[in-house]
């Protein structure tokens, strides 16, 4: 079972400003994908306690898989993407990609997200964007590729059924 963190970077929600909407949905979505999430941690917009959230999630706790949600556009305190870029040590761009092209087809608000995604150690970590709908949209579309991703990081082969056919094709 995959073992999840959320990171819900927001100033106006950690300061009790406003009421969180997106951990809520975004954990129910994971649960119902069988996936465990044992920590949701609630930070304002700030580089360092987002990056530190990341890390603790992945070090400490011991996550495969750490989703944060917010801060990701334009805004003047919309940092996530920098805090995350501190803390992995390998982009994987195709996610992000992944995730703009599909949620463009709902919004082309879509495009201004700079969500990234990378590893740190064996866990995968990815932006989500801030809404409650768009986390939760973007989660399904992470989902169906974390679990071959989080194999390949702890150093499963990359044999694909694909491969066996081909070897037995005639040339
Ligand atoms: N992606 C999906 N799937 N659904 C959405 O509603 N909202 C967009 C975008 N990505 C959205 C989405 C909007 S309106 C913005 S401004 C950017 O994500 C950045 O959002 P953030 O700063 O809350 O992370």
């Amino acid at each position: 079972m995959i073992r999840a963190g959320i990171v819900t970077a927001s100033d106006s929600r950690s300061d009790g400003q406003a009421v969180d909407r997106a951990t809520g949905p975004l954990r129910d979505e994971l649960e119902q994908h069988e996936v465990a999430v044992v920590a949701c941690l609630l930070v304002p917009d700030d580089v360092e306690r987002i990056g530190a959230a990341i890390a603790r999630l992945v070090d400490v706790d011991g996550v495969d898989l750490v989703l944060t949600t917010g801060g990701t556009g334009l805004g003047p305190r919309d940092v996530t993407p920098e805090a995350t870029r501190a803390v992995i040590e390998r982009e994987v761009p195709g996610i992000a990609e992944l995730l703009r092209i599909e949620s463009a087809r709902s919004t082309q608000h879509a495009w201004l997200s700079r969500g990234l995604a990378g590893t740190r150690g064996r866990a995968l970590v990815v932006n989500l964007p801030g809404s409650p709908r768009g986390a939760v949209e973007c989660a399904r579309m992470v989902l169906p590729l974390a679990g071959h991703a989080l194999d390949v990081l702890r150093g499963a082969g990359h044999d694909h059924p694909d491969d066996a056919r081909m070897k037995a094709a005639p040339t």
